[in-house]
């Protein structure tokens, strides 16, 4: 099996180099090599290639079957202990669970419009999972401690190789996007394939998790989270970025219930939060001149917790989303929205930052991230309601038009009562 970068590479090169003007640009001292790596790029590897696309029997038989799934309470109520056998049990899950859900990804790619399916950056990472699932399927049996232990380093491998997963797609989607006629497909996709490995990112993680035996979690459950500590650590990050792109920032100030803590995963908090504050810190920052900066409003997080599930509300005051803009705030691609505009739409509370300010900043919250660097593809807001719904819970936004927006993050409680049914999703494929 070929490396991701190699094979993706081997992908990239022939439309890049034989049409496209625009990578050359700046990277014009390369132009030769590229040309000579494009001409070794046999018609073999093309029909290798190829044929890797059509003919893939396993994907298909694989993606048939039924998806086991684990639900957070069952991790909750019967994972707690970590010893060998539990560990060595769930890797023999994973190894039966995995090809299953990768294979239905690579099923959903295949479903793609043709002309969309066809861009080098997202053919690049249907390639990278078919890869994925050809590592996992052909992994031996796992009966020893040994299988576990290299079985675990492989799968931390695929975790790393895909961490950019989203912004390639981000990335491919806005490259394409002219040739979208059937937005609602794509959103589709797009909800689905980042749910899904959401779900497939955390069941690794889990397992991974476990062997750690970390005080307080059952492999990614935080058994007593602190949930105004998950907000702080965003807060903080996102202040400091902003910091340093705006040279002001304004104030976070978090009330309610501060003192709640409860079992959850912080996997999707660490991704949704630092989202939703970006935007409202950048609404804020550009809606106030910088005679203001004394002035800055600051931004209102308020915590709510009950026994059925919890809510983070952030109100900002960075004027809102004008009336017209609403709806295609939570739509994918949305700044970019003319064909990857090299002109910034305007600042509103509630969208994604057009500028690579916040780029990299997941990883700064979270080493192990479920987004990978957002360089303001407007798939920030998108991505996050998915991943909220994905766990049971919503994501709206409410906009004051001329004073500011309030985000409204709502979930489940993993041990309140129905909850097992309601965010069983949580780890469905
Ligand atoms: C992803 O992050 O895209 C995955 O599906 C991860 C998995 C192949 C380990």
């Amino acid at each position: 099996v070929v490396g991701p970068r190699q094979s993706i590479n081997l992908l990239h090169l022939r439309p890049f180099t034989l049409h496209s003007n625009r990578y050359h640009r700046g990277h014009s001292t390369n132009r030769v090599e590229y040309r000579a790596a494009a001409t070794i790029t046999s018609e073999r590897e093309r029909a290798r290639t190829v044929a890797a696309y059509y003919n893939q029997p396993a994907v298909e038989a694989a993606a048939k079957k039924k998806s086991v799934r684990l639900t957070p309470s069952a991790i909750l109520y019967h994972g707690r202990s970590e010893d060998e056998a539990t560990i060595l049990r769930s890797a023999q899950y994973l190894q039966k669970e995995m090809p299953v859900r990768v294979a239905k990804r690579i099923m959903a790619f295949r479903d793609l419009p043709f002309i969309v399916g066809c861009n080098p950056i997202i053919l690049g990472v249907h390639e990278l999972y078919l890869r994925a699932f050809n590592i996992l399927n052909n992994f031996p049996a796992i009966n020893t401690k040994e299988d576990e232990v290299s079985y675990s380093r492989k799968l931390s491998e695929l975790l790393e190789d895909h961490q950019d997963v989203v912004t390639q797609l981000a990335s491919g989607f806005r490259e394409c996007r002219r040739h979208i006629h059937n937005e609602e497909l794509v959103a589709r996709f797009l909800d689905k394939t980042l749910t899904s490995r959401l779900g497939i990112r955390m069941l690794v993680q889990h397992h991974l998790s476990l062997r750690e035996n970390k005080p307080n979690y059952v492999g990614i459950i935080n058994v007593g989270m602190k949930l105004k500590e998950v907000i702080e650590r965003s807060c903080q990050f996102v202040s400091r970025v902003a910091s340093h792109k705006y040279g002001r920032v304004p104030l976070l100030k978090l009330s309610g219930h501060v003192n709640a803590a409860f079992p959850y995963i912080e996997l999707p908090l660490d991704y949704i939060l630092p989202e939703i504050l970006k935007n409202a810190v950048r609404a804020t920052v550009e809606s106030h001149s910088e005679i203001e900066v004394m002035h800055l409003p600051p931004i209102h997080i308020t915590i709510a917790s009950n026994e059925i599930d919890f809510i983070i509300r952030i109100s900002d005051r960075g004027g809102g989303i004008p009336h017209h803009l609403t709806k295609r705030a939570l739509e994918y691609n949305f700044t970019t929205a003319n064909d990857g505009a090299t002109s910034s739409p305007p600042a509103f509370s509630g969208t994604s930052s057009p500028e690579g300010v916040f780029s990299n900043m997941i990883e700064a919250v979270n080493p192990n991230p479920v987004g990978g660097p957002m360089h303001g593809f407007g798939f920030g807001l998108p991505t996050s309601r998915a991943y909220a719904e994905y766990m049971g819970g919503s994501l709206e936004v409410q906009a004051m038009q001329g004073i500011g927006t309030d985000v409204y993050l709502r979930l489940k409680h993993i041990n309140s009562p129905g909850a097992e049914k309601e965010i069983t999703r949580c780890y469905s494929s």
